[in-house]
């Protein structure tokens, strides 16, 4: 199977227990000092999150099981969340309420835009775009931005206790059945990302918890004539 399909069906199969890695429960319990420290650094993302202000019309790219959309719906005008998985999506509508709410079950890598935001969002989304749809990927999170608008993401340091106690590689995930798929993930040092959004003609800023997270904004460079 082409591997963005096989991560597809991870997460679409993951669906059930995708919160236990973020809560540390079950194969993902590293212990308590390590999982301090993640609770630490998730608790830096919110306050990162608090202070980029999402509001207006926001997107949320890959919004998975809802553990960011509902704190974008706090202040969202609306609030328009894609995903691949209908298992994922159908957690997300239990978790998540919001008067003028849209959901979208949609390949990433396909979908294009029908409207444009104020806010493009999207946590633990970039590590798993291939590097060859690095450019492509940026170019939709462009197409999807109003005049003035903004992005905000979020995504994962390479540090091993991040994953499951028992995953073999960053590139080979196991379920608690013992199923195994291959996906992408490419870590990014925060100084090279923000370089490369630079180049892309991003304005864009890139910062890191100590061990577990990225997080940055970025908004289109304005031309100049
Ligand atoms: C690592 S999870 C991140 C979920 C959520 N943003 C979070 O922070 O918990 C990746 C998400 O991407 C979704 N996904 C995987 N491949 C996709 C694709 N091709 N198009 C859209 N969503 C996809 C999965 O269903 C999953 O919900």
């Amino acid at each position: 199977m082409d591997v963005l399909q096989e991560q597809i069906a991870y997460y679409r199969a993951r669906a059930a227990e995708y919160d236990e890695w973020w809560l540390r429960q079950g194969r993902f319990d590293r212990g308590a000092a390590a999982n301090a420290e993640w609770f630490a650094e998730v608790d830096h993302l919110h306050a990162a999150v608090a202070d980029f202000a999402p509001h207006g019309n926001v997107l949320e790219l890959a919004c998975g099981t809802g553990l960011w959309s509902r704190e974008l719906a706090r202040n969202a005008q609306t609030l328009t969340l894609v995903d691949s998985a209908p298992e994922v999506l159908a957690i997300n509508a239990q978790r998540v309420q919001h008067p003028r709410i849209e959901r979208i079950q949609a390949d990433l890598f396909r979908w294009r835009p029908a409207a444009r935001y104020d806010v493009v969002f999207f946590s633990f989304w970039l590590s798993h775009v291939p590097p060859a749809g690095f450019e492509d990927f940026w170019s939709l999170v462009g197409d999807c931005l109003a005049p003035g608008g903004r992005a905000f993401f979020i995504d994962s340091l390479d540090d091993g206790r991040a994953t499951a106690r028992d995953q073999a590689a960053p590139t080979r995930r196991r379920l608690n059945d013992g199923r195994e798929f291959s996906i992408i993930k490419i870590y990014y040092e925060p100084a090279d990302l923000q370089a490369r959004l630079e180049r892309l003609g991003w304005q864009a800023r890139v910062a890191a918890t100590p061990h577990y997270f990225l997080f940055g904004s970025a908004t289109p460079m304005p031309r100049t004539l």
